[in-house]
């Protein structure tokens, strides 16, 4: 991970890790909140692929990587921040690197690791390439952002930040040395990475939820219907008046096996949990794979069952599955991620009846990075016309 990520606040420590990660989380939010008319067109353009496809399976990968990386763009990069061709740059350099992350490489960490055994391990100087390849589409970027920069037209993230640096300086605090290209550079390779083929994967495990599971498709079709209605667009206002749409999502969740692991923080001062001993330097790699499916938190962890998430009078809900982290480290793109499979999954389902193809097109496993899941999808006005507006 450190030599993917090394750089960006992910990797970082003390006083640089707290400011740097204080300003993305405040500048993501602020980008992502202007993007309303960027949700608004992709869900639009997705309606207008999946009407017209006429009984073909769908390729949804595909689908979902475009309208993520229109999402990713205008929210990080602004509308004429980063080209296509730099995105699409950046996609494949990306997917190649996940290519080369597989879960059993994780468990190789520390200095040992790092000297002895990576150098040697495939993919290994394939994913420095593509890293590097990222890194010079970013620095590119930033220095266009530089030569351009109009204090009083301040346009997306990258703007931000240079205004950040800039203002820092002028109050003569020390703090804007934190502010550096490099640390931009970095953390963007993973916030676009991230932002387009994982939060791509990720809205597909629903819309696979979906498919796998008829019964449930129809009940949080029906949710939708007596809530919204037929016709009005879904908005992320929306999310606390489904709550069957919410416990399906987080059954989906629970029983993905979406990055079942990940290598995460150092401990920095031995210390003892439940009787073991962790050292000082170990690194911690979560097991969520493990908590998700724990049988003394699920009654029955191998069942698909979304009412779990639902409160009665006589038992609470149960407790939500973790899969971006906990604490100060956690995620600081769950909301970003969440909102988009909220609005596909339920402007899909919505609008569609989706099935699995009698003969699968393709490959119908949910990946990060190969494999494509395909779709039968069939209009819910049978007969009618999608009203696009
Ligand atoms: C399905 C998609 C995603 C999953 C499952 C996911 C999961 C995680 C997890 C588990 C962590 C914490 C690791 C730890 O405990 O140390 C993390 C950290 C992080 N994630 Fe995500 N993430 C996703 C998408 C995103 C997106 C879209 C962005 C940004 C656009 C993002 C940015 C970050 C950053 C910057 C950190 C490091 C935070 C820090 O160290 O302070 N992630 N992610």
């Amino acid at each position: 991970m450190e030599h993917v990520f090394g750089g960006g606040i992910v990797s970082l420590n003390g006083e640089e890790w707290k400011i740097l990660r204080r300003f993305f989380l405040q500048a993501f939010k602020d980008c992502g909140t202007t993007s309303s008319e960027a949700y608004h067109e992709c869900l639009n353009a997705t309606f207008e692929d999946l009407a017209t496809s006429q009984g073909n399976p769908v390729d949804m990968t595909n689908i979902m990587l475009d309208r993520c990386s229109k999402i990713m763009r205008d929210t990080v990069f602004g509308h004429e921040g980063v080209t296509e061709d730099e995105i699409r740059d950046l996609n494949e350099a990306y997917g190649k690197i996940l290519e080369t992350l597989s879960s059993t490489k994780l468990f190789l960490f520390g200095k040992v690791a790092k000297k002895l055994f990576f150098p040697f391990l495939g993919g290994y100087n394939q994913s420095k390439i593509y890293r590097q390849k990222m890194l010079d589409v970013l620095h590119k970027n930033i220095a266009q952002h530089e030569s351009r920069y109009d204090e009083n037209n301040i346009r997306d993230l990258i703007d931000m930040y240079i205004k950040e640096r800039k203002t820092r300086i002028q109050k003569r605090d020390p703090i804007a040395k934190h502010f550096t290209n490099d640390v931009l550079a970095c953390t963007l390779l993973q916030l676009v990475g991230d932002g387009i083929l994982s939060v791509a994967a990720y809205v597909n495990i629903f819309l696979q939820g979906l498919v796998e599971y008829p019964e449930e498709q129809e009940k949080v079709h029906d949710e939708i219907i007596d809530v919204i209605g037929p016709d009005r667009q879904t908005t992320i206002d929306d999310k606390n008046k489904l709550p069957y749409t919410n416990a399906f999502m987080y059954e989906v969740i629970r029983k993905s096996d979406f990055t079942p692991m990940l290598p995460s923080v150092e401990c920095t001062t031995e210390t003892t949990i439940r009787g073991y001993r962790i050292p000082k330097g170990a690194v911690t790699l979560p097991n969520y794979w493990a908590a998700n499916h724990d049988p003394e938190t699920y009654d029955d962890p191998d069942t698909f069952n979304p009412s779990r998430f639902l409160a009665t009078p006589n038992k609470p809900r149960a407790e939500l599955p973790v899969l971006f982290g906990v604490g100060k480290r956690a995620c600081i793109g769950e909301t970003f991620t969440t909102t988009q499979a909220f609005l596909f999954l339920t402007s899909i389902a919505q609008k569609f009846k989706l099935s699995k193809p009698s003969e699968p097109a393709g490959n119908d496993s949910v990946s990060l990075t190969p494999g494509h899941t395909y779709i039968l999808v069939n209009s819910r006005k049978e007969g009618c016309e999608i009203d696009l507006s």
